[in-house]
């Protein structure tokens, strides 16, 4: 089907509705941070509570049969990011997936992990667990925020040495909102016999096929961000050698069963996460299109980001609007005055303030001791949203960066 190119009018979706009432989002508050907890559209939940509501009706009737959902459900999403249901795995979500694959691996005293300086805290701190585990060392592969994709995969190239034996490695990195080449990346540590470990939380969605392009012995990306599943469901897909290593969080009566089946069955659990995540893809597939949706997100990404960025431009030195090598098309990063989000706790501190005082959702990063604006946009933004960011965020920033230089 033809559909006209995007517009800055609010999106319209296929069922006549406006994008903005498609979702339960709080009118009273202005929602510019889609990349950190996602967000739900109504029909999903609906569908998610009638499932609930089936549970509580007859839970003989639900629960003994929870597994055949699950792997129906996975069936129905990995070819969402171009996997096959049988390499794919559901787990709660991108932190759970880090953790099987971290407890399934064994190293060697003095082996070393290559992780980068964009990568999520948590999945890095897991990494550093897994190497204390074993006498290994984690080392920091440093990227540069605006280093090209050839620049990346060659620090990779000189970073690599005779004992490292896996890369940590982010699709799409969390503070700097931009791509990394995963795959490029994994063919490298192939040569050298290493692996690869993709964390695309942010990839469903805002990359077309991701687990296909994105490289990695494993990858695992969450479908409670972008694609707006319901929260506590991500996908954990593997085609490695020894995968059967992978044992689910919960060992419960899959164990019996081999890999991905054994992750289909996690005792007595709330799997309505996972059996309402075709549902939510079904639903943006049907009112607007995946590949539509992407389209308009980029261009509501770079309208509202130009709009921040003039608007804060006189109070930086640099360029406000960070020119990203490999961006991605729901995020832009812009900076923010020089002293505020210096480290990871300030940047979260002023997310808070700025909510409480203004009613504003927002995502402040830190990277390399700067603070940045991390902006999310989803079919629901709309222009206003970015108009009122510049009105009531703004005058707070200053106010906050004035506080920080006395
Ligand atoms: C790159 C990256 N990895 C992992 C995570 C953790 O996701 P979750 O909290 O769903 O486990 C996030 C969350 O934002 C992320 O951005």
């Amino acid at each position: 089907m033809q559909h006209p190119s995007p517009t800055l009018a609010p999106v319209r979706l296929a069922s006549g509705l406006r994008a903005r009432d498609a979702w339960p989002l709080d009118a009273e508050i202005v929602h510019l941070n889609h990349g950190s907890f996602g967000a739900v559209p109504t029909e999903v939940l609906r569908h998610q509570e009638a499932l609930r509501a089936e549970a509580d009706r007859s839970p003989v009737g639900w629960f003994p049969r929870i597994a055949e959902r699950v792997a129906e459900a996975r069936h129905a999403t990995a070819p969402f990011v171009g996997a096959h249901g049988d390499d794919s795995a559901f787990v709660p979500n991108a932190s759970a997936a880090a953790t099987v694959i971290y407890n399934s691996l064994r190293l060697e005293a003095d082996d070393e992990v290559l992780v980068t300086d964009h990568g999520y805290g948590a999945i890095t701190m897991g990494a550093a667990r897994l190497a204390r585990r074993f006498g290994a060392r984690v080392r920091t592969v440093r990227i540069p925020l605006l280093a090209e994709g050839d620049e990346v995969v060659d620090l990779f190239r000189q970073a690599l040495g005779a004992r490292t034996r896996l890369i940590v490695v982010d699709q799409i990195t969390s503070s700097t909102a931009r791509q990394l080449p995963t795959a490029q990346i994994t063919a490298l540590a192939r040569e050298h016999g290493i692996r690869v470990l993709v964390d695309a939380a942010h990839a469903p969605g805002l990359i077309a096929d991701a687990a296909a392009v994105g490289g990695g012995d494993w990858w695992f990306g969450n479908m409670h961000k972008w694609p707006c599943a319901p929260r506590g469901s991500a996908l954990l897909v593997t085609t490695a050698a020894d995968r059967q290593d992978l044992w689910p969080l919960i060992d419960s009566w899959g164990a019996s069963e081999g890999y991905p089946e054994r992750f289909d069955t996690q005792g007595t659990i709330d799997a309505t996460t996972y059996i309402s995540t075709p549902v939510a893809l079904d639903f943006i597939e049907r009112e607007y299109t995946w590949a539509r949706t992407r389209e308009t997100m980029r261009t509501l990404a770079d309208h509202g980001a130009r709009m921040i960025a003039d608007a804060v431009q006189p109070y930086v030195v640099d360029e406000a609007l960070v020119p990203l090598p490999m961006p991605v098309d729901g995020m832009r990063l812009i900076r923010l005055p020089d002293g505020l989000g210096k480290t990871r706790e300030e940047a979260d501190d002023l997310r808070m303030t700025l909510f409480d005082r203004v009613g504003v959702e927002t995502a402040f990063t830190s990277f390399e001791g700067r603070g940045y604006y991390r902006l999310s946009v989803h079919l629901y933004t709309e222009v206003s949203d970015f108009e009122a960011y510049v009105e009531r965020c703004i005058p707070e920033i200053l106010r906050a960066a004035e506080a920080a230089a006395s």
